[in-house]
């Protein structure tokens, strides 16, 4: 259990999900730090959190950033480059956390990393194995697609007007408050290791989340399921994004999350540039399969 007084680092904080673990822990009366290579203080993080300037692709500023430090939640990602500097990135947080007398590392990372072969989760995978073997107090979540960059992703491809989609693939979103509240609640606890997954209440078609975004934008597109081919596709049919035994699932389901959306020409965020480029290249087929 972290005491009262101990400082929460929250890499990331400036992101999606993020901001939001930030404003739970505030209400939590807990010190909370954000480490972002932000100069300026992002819009999205309140005044009460304390800003700190860093970056783990390069390690500058980890040192100051974790001074008296007992919990780091790991929000951090290069989401803009698929993950490109996400492996490096973990190895400066283990480094800096290890000489800062070993703070209870909470990491996210993103359910069925092991099973679907897109570079990202390559990426993912090898953060969380860095973490397991430090031997840095951790505990690791896994959550699944957010709502918000599902609906950030069929919005992309609804401006075709007859919209592709790979057949048979499975998706579980999740509404991110809900991975927040989680993570909130780990920081707050005993380092468990892996925490069981986490993914929303319903699995969906690919199909059948794209005629929801439809309907509930209110405009009239052909939807056409293709049979795509590839590892990463097969991947997607198996279920390998979905939850699996032993996880759980939240409250708040994608059809929840569009009936309190507003539906305009959303966008995730540029930060979300790399997830949204695989979301679409898993919708066309070009997925990669490498490294
Ligand atoms: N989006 C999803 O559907 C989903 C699902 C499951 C798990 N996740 C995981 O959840 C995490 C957060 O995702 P998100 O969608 O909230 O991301 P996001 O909005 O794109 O935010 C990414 C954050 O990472 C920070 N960051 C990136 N590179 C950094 C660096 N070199 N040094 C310091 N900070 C850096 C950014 O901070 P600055 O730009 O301020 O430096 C930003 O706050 C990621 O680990 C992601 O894999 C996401």
């Amino acid at each position: 259990m972290t005491m009262v007084s101990e400082t929460i680092l929250v890499t990331g904080g400036s992101g999606v999900l993020g901001a939001a673990v930030v404003r739970r822990l505030l209400d939590t009366g807990r010190p909370v730090r954000v480490l972002s290579r932000r100069p300026q203080r992002a819009a999205n993080t309140p005044e009460k959190a304390e800003w700190a300037v860093g970056d783990l692709a390069t390690g500058a500023g980890l040192a100051e950033a974790l001074d008296g430090v007992g919990v780091v939640v790991n929000c951090a990602s290069d989401t803009k480059g698929a993950g490109k500097t996400d492996e490096t990135a973990t190895r400066h947080l283990v480094e800096a956390a290890q000489a800062a007398g070993s703070p209870h590392v909470v990491h996210v990372s993103i359910v069925g990393i092991d099973l679907v072969p897109v570079g990202y989760y390559k990426a993912k995978l090898a953060a969380e194995r860095l973490l397991q073997t430090s031997g840095l107090p951790y505990t690791v979540l896994r959550a699944t697609q957010f709502h918000d960059l599902v609906l950030a992703g069929v919005q992309q491809l609804a401006r075709l007007p007859v919209v592709p989609v790979p057949s048979g693939a499975l998706v579980q979103s999740v509404e991110v408050g809900e991975v927040a509240d989680r993570l909130a609640e780990l920081a707050l606890g005993e380092p468990v290791g892996r925490a069981p997954d986490l993914g929303g209440p319903k699995v969906w078609s690919g199909a059948d989340l794209v005629r929801a975004v439809l309907r509930a934008s209110g405009r009239r597109r052909s939807v056409l399921p293709l049979p795509l081919p590839g590892k990463a596709m097969k991947a997607l049919r198996a279920g390998g994004l979905l939850v699996r035994e032993g996880g759980s699932v939240g409250r708040r389901g994608f059809d929840d999350f569009l009936a309190a959306a507003p539906l305009g020409d959303r966008t995730y965020g540029a930060a979300q540039a790399g997830d949204r480029a695989a979301l679409k290249g898993m919708l066309t087929g070009q997925v990669s399969e490498r490294g």
